[in-house]
């Protein structure tokens, strides 16, 4: 039979632990960054349940015995010993730890590990500005609101930002670090299990902070050449009528697609934008339906984003735009 306490405990315990896997858990570590995040928080939490059930327990002893108090001497001692020199030891260790972990968190790879690759990433008011930069040579290959990574291979991220501070964070990658306008912030990571996880920006930067996430993808490192080599290169995209209302319209004065004029650089950049796993940073499904929808009405779904709607387009046109951008593969 269940009992009246383990209807409710058990319950209340999956809501506690439910944040603890996941595409977005510091706490299901995919990362060596992450692992040593995850480390510290189990060691930190552990240690202060049982500081918790040690002083909870004395309180409930103190409370309940009987018998003569406890002379001037006796609560002197008990304090220096109890309420200083304990807590002192206890939080020094629980320190010493958190900094000897510390260099496994750095932000700066170190010389010994030489970064197979640097990633560059600018926070925008609301969506990410990414461009690879293959240390074996050719040239950037650009992107926006999704970050391919190779397992098992140390990347750099460099980090910036055109407008506000956003925080760039990949929870089961590692921790996260402030973009800063004017000035490169970095964070070194290195993947150890392929998956897509979410990303998202941690810091608040306006009105859309909420709906500027990105999907961290962590392939094999041939599956990362391949999709890197794939990238470098126009998609052929579906057919022409689409490629040339996007350029009639003047969509290409603000978005770059390979292979085109389009080379505007306010917006993302939608070379590929049909292989993408989400639209609008994390934010829509990418399918023709969602794209059809931002570009006649961004400012519903993204609120205080710099693109305007474009509902005065023909219905038409706006579906040959979009079906012309989600081939785009
Ligand atoms: Cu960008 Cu919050």
């Amino acid at each position: 039979m269940q009992t009246r306490a383990s209807r409710w405990v058990l319950p209340a315990l999956g809501v506690c632990t439910s944040g603890c896997s996941g595409i977005q858990s510091a706490l299901d570590p995919a990362g060596e960054e992450a692992h040593q995040v995850a480390r510290l928080f189990w060691v930190m939490a552990g240690a202060g349940g049982l500081i918790w059930v040690g002083v909870v327990s004395l309180m409930v002893y103190a409370s309940h015995k009987r018998g003569q108090a406890v002379g001037e001497r006796g609560a002197g001692r008990l304090i220096l010993w109890c309420g200083a020199a304990m807590p002192s030891l206890l939080l020094f260790f629980l320190l010493g730890y958190a900094l000897w972990l510390m260099p496994g968190l750095r932000p700066f790879a170190r010389a010994a590990d030489t970064p197979a690759l640097s990633i560059a990433v600018t926070g925008e008011q609301f969506w990410w500005r990414v461009a690879y930069h293959p240390e074996a040579g050719g040239g950037p290959v650009f992107s926006a609101n999704e970050i391919v990574l190779p397992v098992g291979e140390r990347v750099e991220f460099l980090l910036n930002s055109t407008d506000v501070i956003h925080s760039f964070w990949i929870p089961s990658l590692g921790g996260k670090m402030d973009m800063i306008p004017g000035r490169q912030t970095r964070l070194s990571l290195l993947a150890t299990k392929p998956g897509t996880y979410r990303a998202a920006c941690a810091e608040y930067c306006g009105t859309s902070h909420a709906l500027m996430a990105f999907a961290a993808i962590a392939m094999e490192p041939g599956d990362f050449r391949q999709w890197l080599a794939a990238r470098s290169t126009p998609s052929p995209g579906a057919g022409s009528a689409g490629r040339d209302l996007f350029l009639r319209h003047g969509c290409g004065a603000c978005h770059r697609v390979d292979g085109t004029e389009a080379d505007g650089e306010v917006g993302p950049d939608l070379s590929h934008v049909g292989s993408r796993a989400t639209l609008a940073a994390g934010v829509l499904p990418n399918d023709e339906e969602a794209l059809r929808n931002f570009i006649a009405h961004p400012e519903v779904i993204k609120p205080g984003s710099k693109m305007p709607g474009f509902s005065m387009l023909p219905e038409q046109d706006i579906a040959q735009i979009a079906a012309w951008l989600k081939g785009l593969e």
